[in-house]
């Protein structure tokens, strides 16, 4: 694999590759010098033509973690407004000497656009994608797998550690590229999972969208059996007995004008309370890729509870597990 675009293909071994790669530089990462020289003289551009804080900012601190240079490409302060293209802003990256690039873009497509031109001048640029339109946030995907995984075992997060867990991922699902990563993630380890939104942001449509990710139980004798994927209009039945709770942000930018629901009725509904969480096990975890509409998808009381919230943990897992990434791509794994 030269390019990290989708968790679409990804095998269970390519998983617990990168959750055993992350968890050895998460030790790095408690040393008091905190780097290694496994990336020297390396360079890692971040482009981002849509904004982030959490994905840029770890990303570069990964990289400078593994002794790699950095380039950061903002936007608005590019020769994109002179007319330059997308291909032609990477292509002035390739020839600085980028050996890794990180790609978001509003549009989906756009890091595997840039992937198959690198490809077809033969050059050895590795692309990750960093998000694209609704599509996949693949290393998100990955940083929310280790964080669950190592909820469940500090020492040894490995995928079949959440199989038979119940994971509720909850909100706006339409327009949700982690979502998607985290789809082909938590069915690939076995994992029971629970789709729950209003019907504008989990269409009825989306219902063939999840048999894609779904072979069923060839168990003709258990009518009871189910698929690893269920979708709800209503929040309570995706929450019983729910070991994690996965919550989404409301994404206004991907919604046009007329936000259904707002953001008030969005919360009344389906928004995350510690009243809501009295039907999940007991000792539910609660994850949110980030940014936190306050009081939207998540309660304060909620979000700011160390004892309910992975929310910092998933933060602190995304450096580490981009480590692992930009180590296995950059060395050629
Ligand atoms: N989770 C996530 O992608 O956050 P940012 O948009 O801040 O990068």
């Amino acid at each position: 694999r030269r390019h990290l675009l989708s968790l679409a293909t990804f095998t269970p071994w390519e998983y617990n590759t990168v959750l055993q790669t992350a968890n050895s530089f998460r030790e790095v990462l408690s040393r008091r010098t905190k780097k290694v020289p496994t990336l020297q003289g390396q360079l890692v551009t971040t482009l981002f033509f849509e904004a982030s804080t959490r994905t840029r900012s770890s990303f570069e601190l990964a990289a400078k973690r593994l002794s790699a240079d950095t380039l950061n490409f903002t936007p608005g302060s590019s020769s994109l407004s002179k007319g330059e293209t997308i291909l032609d802003t990477a292509k002035t990256y390739l020839a600085m000497g980028t050996d890794i690039m990180v790609i978001r873009h509003q549009q989906a497509g756009v890091p595997q656009a840039i992937a198959q031109e690198m490809d077809r001048l033969q050059t050895q640029v590795r692309v990750l994608n960093a998000g694209d339109g609704h599509h996949e946030h693949p290393s998100q995907g990955l940083l929310d797998l280790f964080t669950l995984c190592t909820a469940l075992d500090a020492q040894k997060p490995q995928l079949e550690v959440l199989r038979g867990k119940k994971i509720a991922i909850v909100g706006d699902i339409a327009h949700s590229r982690v979502a998607r990563s985290n789809l082909w993630s938590l069915v690939a380890s076995g994992a029971e999972v629970h789709l729950a939104g209003p019907p504008t942001l989990l269409p009825l449509a989306f219902k063939d969208f999840v048999k894609d990710f779904v072979t069923p139980a060839p168990d003709p004798g258990n009518p009871g059996s189910t698929l690893p994927v269920q979708v709800h209009w209503a929040l309570e039945p995706a929450l019983v007995d729910a070991d994690f709770v996965m919550t989404l942000r409301l994404q206004q930018e991907r919604m046009g004008q007329h936000l259904l629901p707002s953001g008030r009725e969005y919360h009344q509904h389906y928004g995350i309370t510690r009243d809501r969480l009295r039907v999940c096990n007991p000792q539910v975890k609660i994850l949110h890729p980030g940014p936190v509409n306050r009081g939207v998808e998540l309660s304060s009381e909620v979000m700011d509870d160390p004892a309910l919230s992975l929310v910092p943990h998933q933060v602190t897992s995304g450096v580490a597990v981009r480590m692992a990434l930009l180590y296995l791509l950059g060395s050629g794994r």
